[in-house]
C-alpha cells in the first residue's frame, strides 16, 4: 500500500515512552548461555536491554508511555476517540491489551483495538489512525506501540535471546495546521513468514509447539537490509521529497549493521540517524517510538522538520511513514 496525504493535515502532538526498570547487559547475557559482549556488540551494536519483571506484562509499561503521551499533548483520556495498541505481546488475547488501556486511562468513547504486525506494527498503527482522522472517523488517537518479548524467547537459545528487548510508546494523533503526515508506504509477505515466526501461539496444531520465537536471523537480515531501502525509497517519491530532505530518520531499531546499511545505501548521513539499540536492543513496536523520543530529547524534533520511519519485522511485514513534525498546538 502507498499513499499521500491528501488536503487533511494529522500530526502528532503528544509523545510518551516507558522502559522497564531492570537493565540486562551483554555480560550478565554470556553467563547465561554461550556468547560474550564482544560478539553481541559486533554483530548488532546492543549493550544492554530492559527486560520486564516477572509479574509486568505489556499494559503495565504501556500505561505510563500513554500517560505522559497525552499529557504531552494537553489532551485529557476522556478526548480520545480511537486507541490503537500495537503488540504482539498482548497481556492476553482477549480482552485485547488495548480494552484494558482504555479502560485503565478513562476512554469511554473510545474505539480499541490490538493490532499485529510484528515489529511494524507501530508504523501499521499510526496509518490506520491516520486514515480513521483524515475520514472524519475518529477526531483524537492514541496510538500505543509495545512489546514484552523476553516473554516469549526461549532464554537458552543465543541466537534469538542476544537481540530482544522490552519497551513501549504510546503518541496521540490530532488534526494540526501545518506540517503533519505526507505519506505511509506498507507491505507484507507472508512467504518468508517462516523466517521470523511463533509457531503453537495460535490456533495452528503443531505437533510439539514451545510458543518459542523462531528466527533465521541470515534470511531476515537479506530481507531487513533490502525492505529498509525499497520503502523508504517507495515513500519518498511518492510524496515527491528525495533523501536529501530528511532532516530526521528513524529506522527500526534491530541491529544496527542493518540501520547502518540502510542508512549508507539510501544516502542518508548518518548523524540525521537515530540510533538507541545498543541501550534498548530490539523493542519491536516499541522500537520507533522509543528512537522519535530520542530524538526530542537531543532537539532533533524542531517544528517543520521531515522525519522519516520504516520499520520491518515478522509477517514478514515492513512500513513507512513520512512526516513534517509539528511542535505548538494542534487546530
Ligand atoms: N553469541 C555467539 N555466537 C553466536 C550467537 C551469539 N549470541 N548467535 C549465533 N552465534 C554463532 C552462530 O551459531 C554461528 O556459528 P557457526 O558459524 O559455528 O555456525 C556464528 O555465530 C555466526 O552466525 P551467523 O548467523 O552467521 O551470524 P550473523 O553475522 O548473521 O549475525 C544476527 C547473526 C545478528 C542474528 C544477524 O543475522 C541478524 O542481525 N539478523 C537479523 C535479525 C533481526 O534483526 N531480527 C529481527 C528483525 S524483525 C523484528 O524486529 C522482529
Amino acid at each position: 500500500m502507498l499513499g499521500v496525504a491528501k488536503d487533511v493535515r494529522i500530526g502528532i502532538t503528544g509523545l510518551g515512552t516507558h522502559v522497564p526498570e531492570r537493565i540486562l547487559t551483554n555480560d550478565e547475557l554470556s553467563r547465561l548461555v554461550d556468547t560474550s559482549d564482544e560478539w553481541i556488540f559486533e554483530r548488532t551494536g546492543i549493550r544492554e536491554r530492559r527486560i520486564a519483571a516477572e509479574d509486568e506484562a505489556l499494559t503495565d509499561i504501556a500505561m505510563p508511555a500513554a500517560r505522559t503521551a497525552l499529557a504531552d499533548a494537553g489532551v485529557e483520556p476522556a478526548e480520545i476517540d480511537l486507541l490503537i495498541c500495537a503488540t504482539v505481546t498482548p497481556d492476553m488475547m482477549f480482552p485485547t491489551s488495548s480494552a484494558l488501556l482504555a479502560d485503565g486511562l478513562g476512554m469511554p468513547k473510545a474505539a480499541a483495538y490490538d493490532l499485529l504486525a510484528g515489529c511494524t506494527g507501530f508504523v501499521y498503527a499510526i496509518a490506520q489512525a491516520y486514515g480513521m482522522l483524515a475520514s472524519g472517523l475518529s477526531r483524537r488517537a492514541l496510538v500505543v506501540g509495545g512489546d514484552v518479548l523476553s516473554k516469549i524467547l526461549d532464554w537458552e537459545d543465543r541466537s534469538t535471546l542476544v537481540l530482544f528487548g522490552d519497551g513501549a510508546g504510546a503518541v496521540v494523533l490530532e488534526p494540526v495546521e501545518r506540517g503533519g503526515f505526507l505519506g505511509f508506504e506498507l507491505g507484507a509477505d507472508g512467504g518468508g513468514g517462516e523466517n521470523l515466526w511463533l509457531p503453537g501461539s495460535g490456533s495452528r496444531r503443531f505437533d510439539d509447539p514451545d510458543s518459542y520465537v523462531k528466527m533465521n536471523g541470515r534470511e531476515v537480515y537479506k530481507f531487513a537490509t533490502r525492505i529498509m531501502v525499497y520503502s523508504a525509497e517507495q515513500v519518498l517519491a511518492e510524496c515527491g521529497r528525495t533523501v536529501d530532505d530528511v532532516d530526521v530518520y528513524i529506522p527500526h531499531q534491530a541491529n544496527k549493521r542493518i540501520i547502518d546499511y540502510a542508512a549508507g545505501k539510501l544516502g542518508i548521513a548518518l548523524e540525521k540517524t537515530v540510533v538507541n539499540v545498543d541501550r534498548y536492543g530490539n523493542t519491536s513496536s516499541g522500537s520507533i517510538p522509543l528512537a522519535l523520543e530520542d530524538a526530542r530529547v537531543e532537539g532533533r524534533l524542531r517544528d517543520g522538520a521531515l522525519v522519516l520511519m520504516t520499520g520491518m519485522g515478522a509477517g514478514l511485514t515492513w512500513g513507512s511513514a513520512l512526516i513534517e513534525w509539528t511542535n505548538g498546538r494542534p487546530r
